[in-house]
Parts: C-alpha cells; structure tokens; sequence
C-alpha cells in the first residue's frame, strides 16, 4: 500500500478499518497523534501543535459571542476538547465510531457527529473550520477533492479553513494510509471557491515537515 494511490469505495471501507483498530488499539494520544511515538512524544507533539494553533485562531474568547470552531476528522476530540475549553463553540466530526465513543465519553463541551469530510453539513457556517491530520491520510484524488470542498462550503466570509499537510511543490507519499499533497494542489482547488492561502506555521516538531495550513475566506 505505500506510496500508491488507493481509489474507490472498497478503499474508503478500508481506511474506515484501518482507522477504527488504530483508535481501538492505541491509546488517546497515539491513536490520533504519532503512532511511532511514546507517550512523552505524542504529549510533546500535541503540546506543540496546540500551542502552534492558538495564535491563528485567536487570543480572544467572548462567552457571549464564542466562535463557531468545527474540527473535521476530529479522532478522539483532543484539540476539539481544547478549543471548548478556550470558550469556543466546537462541533466536531469523525467517521471512526470508535474514536468517537472515547470522545463523547470525555464530555468537555464539543458537539460530536459521524461523518466523513465530504458528508457533514451544518445550518450555519463556521468561523474556523479545523482539520487535523486528515486530509495527507485521504488517499483517494476525488475523495481528497470532495471533502476539501465541502470544508470550503462550511468557511463563513472572512473565516478561516485551518488545515494540515506539508508544504512541498512535488506529491510525497510516504508509508501506509499517507500521501502528502503540494501546496499547489490545495491553492488551485480552494482558490476557484473564494478561499486564499494566507500562510503556513510549520509544527517544528523535530523531522515532522507538516504544518498548518490557513486559508481564508475573501469572498
Ligand atoms: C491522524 S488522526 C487525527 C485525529 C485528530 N484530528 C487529531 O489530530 O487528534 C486521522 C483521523 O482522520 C479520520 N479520517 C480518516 N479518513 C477520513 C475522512 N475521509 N473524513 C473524515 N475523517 C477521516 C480518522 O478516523 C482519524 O480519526
């Protein structure tokens, strides 16, 4: 399977298999995180990220007026759990039933759902839509398309799509269940439906060369 595109719905129904063992038999943080890292790593890994992630969301937070935050692929909640605890109003979605009975049974605040990128919809749109190591893990091309566009829909005006692969000019694939796509491929996509690339925050966690993504809503 490494390094080849999978395409088809028997691919889907796979990676749905290969995500539920992962989520059943590693714990909340590898099973989301790094699955070749301890338990340190992944806490240092997740530390980092959040950290890396607060400043493109924002410092400020309204009870009043909290921002509509939606964390796509969402695994078991770890950064949907931390966006509601910074006072932003989380929903949150991932396929894996699995990942999301851990999820729901942490509480925290978030809103859960079972959906693939391309499936969730919302009445209202959100002011931050979030996808975390997802979408490098999507191997199918229009799967990959689909669910980016759908993401694209649910950006409010101004807001921003946050979302995570590395920035590279050529397609990398590298080991199971991973394909990480050009910056290009993301721009030429996203920029036809009114969302620019207005910046990228590598983690900078050791040799890891993904980052956050932001593109926002201009029109
Ligand atoms: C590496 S984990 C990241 C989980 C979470 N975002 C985090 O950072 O802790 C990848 C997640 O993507 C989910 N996933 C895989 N394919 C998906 C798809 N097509 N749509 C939505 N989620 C998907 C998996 O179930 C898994 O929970």
């Amino acid at each position: 399977m490494a390094g080849t595109a999978m395409a088809g719905a028997g691919s889907s129904e796979a990676a749905r298999g290969y995500w539920d063992t992962r989520h059943r038999d590693h714990d909340d943080l590898a099973s989301g995180g790094h699955i070749g890292l301890d338990r340190a790593g992944n806490e240092i890994f997740y530390a980092l990220r959040l950290g890396a992630l607060l400043p493109l969301i924002g410092d400020l937070a309204d009870e009043s007026a909290p921002l509509f935050v939606l964390d796509a692929g969402c695994g078991k909640g770890h950064f949907a759990r931390a966006l509601a605890r910074c006072g932003h109003r989380v929903d949150a979605f991932d396929p894996s039933e699995e990942a999301l009975a851990h999820a729901r049974a942490q509480g925290g605040g978030p809103r859960y759902g079972t959906a693939a990128l391309d499936e969730w919809r919302s009445p209202w749109p959100y002011d931050v839509v979030l996808c975390v190591d997802v979408l490098f893990h999507v191997l199918d091309d229009e799967e990959w398309r689909a669910g980016l566009r759908n993401l694209a829909s649910l950006t409010r005006l101004t807001g921003r799509l946050i979302l995570t692969d590395e920035d590279t000019a050529a397609r990398r694939p590298r080991g199971d269940y991973i394909v990480h796509r050009p910056t290009g491929e993301y721009r030429a996509l996203l920029e036809p439906l009114g969302l620019r690339h207005t910046g990228f925050t590598p983690y900078g966690f050791r040799e890891n060369e993904v980052g956050f993504h932001v593109f926002t809503r201009i029109r």
